[in-house]
């Protein structure tokens, strides 16, 4: 679907990387320009008109992020440089000074380095333990498993909504009245889920949630951390400076500005932010339902063709999200992937930053396609036909 939009796509190139990010639309790359261009002043700072301007935009955006995720005010929204941003800001702002020495932390083994270093670091700093659901013989987490991990002393929960290799979804909503039933607040890393399918932190009970525009179509360098209203204002800046102060005087005296601002010092990513209000656009004109459907659609059909070629050992073949990481017999994965990028077909290889996932599926390395809603089944058709040659790799790659 809307092939026409994508630049990169007029380039001959069979673009699976959806996961490490996505490509850019017409719309997101004008409004950009169209920044530089006709608005170019910083934010928050002027009295003139094209100030205002700039403002008026950001502004929006953040309202824009709040619909898209039904979040409950404006003032919940804050936009950071992108998900790892936003989790490291999450654990150093609110639980370093909310949790203390045995606390526990629960995450998996297919966690992100980005939800998994900063809880390790923090249990360095204030001595929290971090623990790990099991997952079940698909990687997947279960309820049961969830329920079967907590104690008295677990305070927070920390998952993402769609894993980055093995693609499950994880039943958030679930967990999150498991959570609150059990004084615990539950952290959500929606890195590999915005794009995919509608996020609702207000029905699912969300209490962080945390976000890059680039694997949504936006720019890179730009993200969003939504924390329920009473946690965000709980939550330390990380900078101070600029334009998240009230009143400071030479004694040394303080007063911050309200949430969001006083978690926005300096002067922000203006042309992200901007770029990330055309992604937003762009994506709610095409619908989420229609791309979680095509996407779902399109998913089924790469199964059912990769499932016909012996030589290929698929991870995730039960796991509900768009992508399938695999190898090919005997092949290292990063050597796959290279053959494939002979005939200009972009996947990528290795552990994904899920470096402790191999603890539970015993596999170092896989291949990894994320679909996007502007890959065919004739680019799947490609693949297919590449791969069924793969005997020549060798020949091809050395
Ligand atoms: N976190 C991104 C990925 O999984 C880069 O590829």
């Amino acid at each position: 679907m809307n092939r026409e939009d994508f630049p990169m796509l007029k380039h001959e190139i069979v673009y699976f990387d959806n996961g490490a990010t996505t490509l850019k639309p017409n719309a997101v790359k004008e409004a950009i320009n169209d920044y530089y261009e006709n608005y170019s002043a910083n934010a928050h700072r002027g009295d003139y008109k094209i100030s205002n301007i700039v403002d008026e935009k950001y502004e929006q955006t953040r309202t824009k992020v709040k619909q898209l995720i039904n979040a409950k005010e404006d003032s919940e929204i804050v936009f950071t440089s992108g998900t790892t941003d936003s989790l490291n800001l999450i654990v150093n702002g609110y639980f370093k000074q909310n949790l203390k020495k045995d606390d526990e932390v629960l995450i998996t083994y297919s966690e992100h380095a980005s939800n998994i270093l900063p809880w390790f670091i923090l249990a360095k700093e204030i001595g929290i333990k971090v623990k790990y659901i099991e997952l079940d013989q698909n990687y997947e987490v279960t309820i049961e498993n969830v329920e079967k991990v907590i104690t008295p002393k677990t305070k927070v929960i920390s998952l993402a909504h769609i894993t980055n290799v093995i693609s499950d979804v994880r039943p958030i909503k679930s967990i999150s009245q498991l959570a609150h039933k059990n004084n615990i607040l539950l952290v959500v890393d929606a890195a590999q889920s915005i794009a995919h399918t509608k996020i609702d932190v207000t029905d699912m009970d969300i209490d962080f949630l945390a976000f890059s525009a680039h694997k949504m179509y936006g720019p890179t360098g730009i993200g969003v951390m939504y924390a329920k209203y009473k946690l965000l204002d709980k939550m330390q800046p990380r900078n101070y400076g600029g334009g998240m102060n009230a009143v400071f005087t030479k004694d040394g005296y303080i007063e911050l500005r309200e949430i969001p601002t006083r978690l926005e010092a300096g002067t922000p990513n203006i042309e992200g932010v901007i770029g990330l209000s055309a992604a937003i656009d762009y994506i709610n004109k095409i619908g989420i339902d229609k791309i979680h459907k095509y996407e779902q659609e399109l998913k089924k059909y790469l199964l059912e063709q990769l499932n016909q070629l012996d030589f290929v050992e698929i991870y995730n073949k039960k796991a509900q999200g768009s992508s399938v990481a695999f190898n090919i017999k005997n092949v290292f994965a990063q050597d796959t992937s290279i053959y494939l990028d002979k005939y200009n077909i972009c996947i990528r290889a290795g552990n994904h930053c899920a470096k402790i996932l191999n603890e539970a599926t015993k596999i170092n390395n896989t291949c990894r396609i994320v679909l996007s809603f502007y890959n065919t089944k004739e680019e799947i058709d490609l693949l297919i036909n590449v791969l069924k040659n793969i005997k020549n790799i060798w020949n091809e790659i050395l």
